[in-house]
């Protein structure tokens, strides 16, 4: 679009807007308080009106849209509490608080960790000894009764669950957080509702209102034109993406569970009434929203209807709205898809962070084939993301894993992508022989045998099976596995996120099966109730618990310790041993280079190859806290993880 056209045009708006808006809030602030406020709106407003522009500038009220967005962000601004005020000012002076070497993510449910919200508080230290300036809780909201995706199917994004607690406990929770400089991460799950949601309820009771805040057909017809290009996401649950509702005698899109219908953001009043549930989030304290399944919110007949350019702007006009109302706030994208379509979310207009779905998957991959050269081959192809983006590497989440690795790059390693795929996720399953590990499949097709995998991280290390065999040595090996991805997203660039749990080596929990509301979702098994009893033989270095346990708070402090880990910069070196993944990481004048093993069996790297990459004599691998005499060959244990200072 002509930028010259679109400023005039903004500018035009926003010169017949601000009487309106002056009129009813200025006099309820300070006058420099309102100043710095169109200060922001002055800058960001032409970039919001352009986004708005390009998906509702049709419509024969776009000006009314445009005059009802402003209204929510102001309306949310006014009523933004002073301390969160102080800390976007805070922020707006150093932008790049999340880059630092000091960031640490950790994720866990309220209840199979503490309870609740309440209790929650209580567990701060808990989070504190591991160093996490960043917790995201799983879904919290109101939801279905019975089954409800984990949390996923949202019935009020401003309700809390009763029984986690109530909106009060929440606010409580985040300032106690903040306190402790732990920012609040929550989940803004926007494709959908569930079908309890007070819009859903309408909709179904016939209003017509409504009905046009999803995306409901009379028949078949277009329901099956849509399904030709789409691929299903929880087939096991509903074939297709539609289900029918009977009352009202349609068809609504439900991309992933029947009970969660997915919003139509075609409709300007949905991204308007969305726009104030996320910035009434934000106005709770939560400093970073994780944007639920962002690569369905737009559809488009003939299209896979996955990762469409309107997905992209309808981030962006969310950023541009939260940019004006609560500049400190980041998005962090959750796109599990192609690599080269998750990138395509990170920006700084668009989501800062983002999950690296890609780095997850061939750090498994890598175990499993005790090969980095997929691995190394995907970093180096897409690691690189804009300036002050940063990247979510993390070990495991609460969903399954999936193989999510682009074909090309298999094959250009002479990989067959689907035979590469099924062999992982029978490997993971334990159905390969010789594999370590326990998980169970996910939505898996019986046909193909294509699929994901659930389990935790310590079962789909090898611990589960060597507890069982009760054998020492394998029991050795699982916990290095763990110790060296952990290694791995706690030195790669980006912000590393723990799986509060995984820290202390905790195992599958096939209770799920016993819960009716559970039994068809395997994910269940990867989040087991917090065994707080198991946590304290943590201060005891010889139980299991405590090696594990230790091995990871001991990289948690030298990541914390280490500057050059700051920020996203990475250089991936080639040792040509394939066995091996090898990076620099520069920040500053810092850096450090780190050796990660992947195989079962010792390594060698020849005395002159460090020497090569400009080591001095000596470099310390501080994770083992010995000197190493780079002119020597430098041997590797197996699944050994190094961290060497002293390199440039
Ligand atoms: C995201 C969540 C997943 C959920 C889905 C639908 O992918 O991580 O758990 O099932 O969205 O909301």
């Amino acid at each position: 679009m002509d930028s010259n056209w679109n400023n005039k045009q903004a500018s035009s708006s926003l010169a017949r807007l601000l009487p309106l808006l002056s009129e009813r809030y200025e006099n309820k602030v300070e006058e420099a308080e309102w100043q710095g406020y169109l200060e922001r709106l002055n800058r960001h407003f032409p970039r919001l009106f352009g986004l708005l522009h390009q998906l509702y500038g049709k419509e024969y009220d776009f000006f009314y849209h445009l005059a009802e967005i402003l209204n929510t962000a102001t309306k949310a601004w006014i009523n933004r509490a002073a301390e969160l005020k102080a800390l976007d000012a805070i922020r707006e002076n150093d932008p790049i608080w999340y880059q630092s070497n000091r960031m640490l993510g950790a994720v866990c449910y309220v209840d199979l960790y503490a309870g609740d919200l309440k209790e929650l508080k209580e567990k701060i230290p808990y989070l504190k000894e591991l160093g996490a300036s960043y917790l995201h809780l799983m879904p919290i909201f109101r939801t279905p009764e019975g089954d409800s995706d984990g949390g996923y199917a949202v019935s009020s994004y401003r309700e809390v669950n009763p029984e986690l607690g109530t909106m009060d406990d929440l606010r409580d929770l985040a300032r106690e957080m903040r306190n402790h400089g732990i920012s609040l991460v929550l989940d803004f799950v926007f494709n959908h509702t569930a079908d309890d949601h007070e819009w859903a309820l309408k909709a179904n009771a016939g209003e017509e209102e409504f009905q046009n805040y999803y995306r409901m057909f009379p028949d078949r017809k277009i329901p099956d034109e849509y399904e030709k290009t789409i691929t299903p996401v929880f087939q096991d649950d509903h074939p297709g993406c539609f289900t029918y509702r009977s009352r009202i005698k349609k068809w609504v899109w439900t991309t992933f569970h029947n009970y969660q219908w997915d919003l139509n953001y075609e409709n300007p009043v949905v991204f308007n009434r969305m726009a104030d549930e996320m910035l009434f989030l934000a106005n709770q304290g939560v400093e970073i929203l994780r944007l639920d399944a962002v690569a369905f919110i737009w559809k488009k007949m003939g299209t896979s209807c996955e990762n469409l350019p309107e997905a992209h702007i309808i981030i962006q006009a969310f950023n541009a709205v939260m940019k004006i109302v609560a500049p400190s706030f980041l998005f962090k994208s959750e796109a599990i898809v192609h690599p080269d379509e998750v990138n395509k979310y990170i920006s700084e207009e668009e989501c800062q962070l983002s999950y690296n779905p890609q780095m997850m998957a061939l750090l498994w991959e890598s175990l499993a084939t005790k090969k980095t050269t997929l691995l190394q081959h995907a970093l180096e192809k897409r690691f690189t993301i804009p300036q002050n983006c940063m990247w979510v590497n993390y070990v495991r989440s609460h969903d399954d894993i999936g193989w999510s690795f682009s074909n090309e790059d298999a094959e250009e390693l002479q990989l067959n992508p689907e035979e590469h795929r099924r062999y992982l996720s029978q490997f993971y399953t334990g159905r390969y022989p010789g594999s370590f590990a326990k998980g169970l499949p996910f939505q898996e097709d019986p046909q193909t045998l294509q699929g994901r995998v659930s389990g935790t991280t310590a079962s789909l290390a090898g611990l589960e099976q060597a507890l069982v065999e009760k054998d020492e040595e394998k029991i050795e090996l699982a916990i290095r596995r763990i110790l060296l991805l952990h290694g791995v997203i706690l030195t790669m660039g980006g912000i590393p996120l723990i799986y509060i749990g995984d820290g202390i080596g905790m195992l599958n929990d096939y209770d799920y099966e016993n819960s009716p509301e559970k039994i068809g979702d395997t994910r269940w098994i990867h989040r087991p109730k917090f065994d707080w009893e198991k946590s304290k033989e943590r201060s005891d270095p010889e139980s299991l618990t405590g090696k594990i346990y230790n091995g990871l708070l001991k990289l948690l402090q030298l990541r914390e310790k280490t500057q050059a880990l700051s920020g996203s910069d990475t250089e991936f070196i080639d040792f040509g041993n394939e066995h091996l993944l090898a990076y620099f990481r520069h920040y500053e004048s810092n850096s450090v280079f780190i050796i990660a093993n992947f195989s079962n069996k010792g390594q060698n790297i020849a005395g002159n190859k460090l020497r090569q990459l400009g080591m001095s004599k000596t470099v310390t691998d501080v994770v083992a806290g010995k000197t190493i005499i780079a002119a020597q060959n430098l041997s590797i244990e197996p699944y050994q993880f190094m961290m060497l200072i002293g390199v440039r």
